[in-house]
């Protein structure tokens, strides 16, 4: 079976201010009547899955245990990091954690902040890639790009996908490339979006990182050896993971590694980076309106209008691309081209204390 290993550490501060340091989007109904975590775990259970490994901060662990009751589904285990130290470390623990009882363990991990409206689809994606990881490849599942996206990863096909949505080998990984960099993969037309879910056996990945990440294995197998369980979690060393860099997967372990397959994923995908990204999921139809919350919309075309608040009316009047939305201690108000900007926003908040 696969064990599913969900990543929960990231803080997502361009869904402000409904995203928050101590509270993040994965835990937040944003789309549909489950959180992000909660839908992403159950996306990855059921027949062929085995139970999830959480890897995730002290902050947030007993939010995870209560949405992971919530949905019904049991934790593995659920690891803690005594620091963020981005996604490298966190799936590393994770492998060596499951190595430990089984080094041929197949790992999935997940962000637990994106939508995949069509569970089963995506699951027969992750199926197609049993067959590569079988040969020692590590699967990524690519996307077509829509855009000439700089936040995301491209992934390089050295061919055509078959139609049976078997994996393909990749040429290339590319990291977050430059705009123009980006806009010549999109042209190019071989290259598809990295949906940032990985497959592979948890021997693969420890032996990729001894290849292109050497300095990583010490402090983490340090910390993985000397965890402690306390109430069901389990607590890494805070002293060995002091020693691990902070870096992503993709440019330790991904951009260097020679093993890669693709499973094209054909089905919808949002990592919901931004606020125009949440409308979008909500009112796809051309001048819609997404709502949430108790708000009015009148003469309103192409607007995200949300109260997080019970009590508090939003009343929006002949407004166009334009995103509000109101919490209790903060409103944002802003232009739908503009939703990019809210980390900015964050940070020169934070700046002013
Ligand atoms: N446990 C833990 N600890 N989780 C983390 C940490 C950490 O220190 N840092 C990030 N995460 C989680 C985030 O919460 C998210 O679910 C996932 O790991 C990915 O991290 P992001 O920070 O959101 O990565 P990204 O969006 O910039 O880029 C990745 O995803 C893109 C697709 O959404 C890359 O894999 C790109 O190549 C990819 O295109
Ligand atoms: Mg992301």
């Amino acid at each position: 079976s696969i064990t599913p290993v969900l990543l929960c550490g990231g803080s997502g501060t361009r869904l402000w201010p409904l995203s928050r340091k101590s509270f993040p989007k994965q835990f937040v109904k944003l789309v549909g009547e489950e959180t992000l975590f909660a839908a992403s775990a159950r996306r990855l259970s059921g027949p062929g899955f085995a139970a999830p490994v959480v890897v995730t901060g002290s902050d947030f662990r007993f939010i995870v245990t209560e949405q992971l009751a919530e949905a019904g589904i049991d934790p593995g285990a659920i690891l803690i990091e005594p620091e963020a130290r981005n996604t490298a470390p966190a799936v590393l623990a994770a492998a060596l954690h499951l190595a430990a009882a089984d080094p041929e363990a197949i790992i999935l991990v997940a962000p637990s902040d994106h939508v995949i409206p069509d569970a089963a689809l995506f699951r027969s994606a992750v199926t197609a890639g049993l067959v590569a990881v079988a040969q020692g490849k590590m699967v990524t599942f690519g996307i077509t790009p829509g855009h000439a996206e700089t936040g995301y990863g491209y992934l390089e096909l050295s061919g055509t996908p078959e139609g049976d949505g078997a994996a393909v080998p990749l040429t290339r990984f590319v990291e977050k490339p430059d705009a123009a960099r980006a806009a010549e993969m999109v042209a190019a037309g071989n290259f598809l979006w990295n949906a940032g879910i990985f497959l592979f056996a948890a021997k693969d990945m420890i032996a990729a990182f001894r290849s292109h990440a050497p300095a990583l294995l010490a402090p983490v197998e340090a910390a993985v050896a000397a965890a402690k369980p306390d109430l069901g979690f389990l607590r890494l060393d805070p002293a060995a993971w002091g020693g691990a860099e902070d870096i992503s997967l993709d440019y330790a372990v991904m951009e260097k590694a020679e093993n890669l397959a693709v499973v094209p994923f054909t089905g919808a995908w949002s990592d919901l980076g931004g606020w125009d990204a949440v409308w979008r999921e909500g009112a796809q139809a051309a001048g819609g309106v997404g709502s949430s919350g108790p708000v009015t919309a009148i003469d309103c075309e192409d607007v995200l209008l949300r109260s997080e608040s019970e009590g508090l009316e939003v009343v929006g009047i002949g407004l166009k691309n334009i995103f509000a939305i109101a919490t209790p201690d903060a409103v944002l108000v802003a232009d739908m081209s503009r939703a990019q900007d809210v980390k900015a926003a964050v940070a020169a908040l934070k700046k002013k204390g």
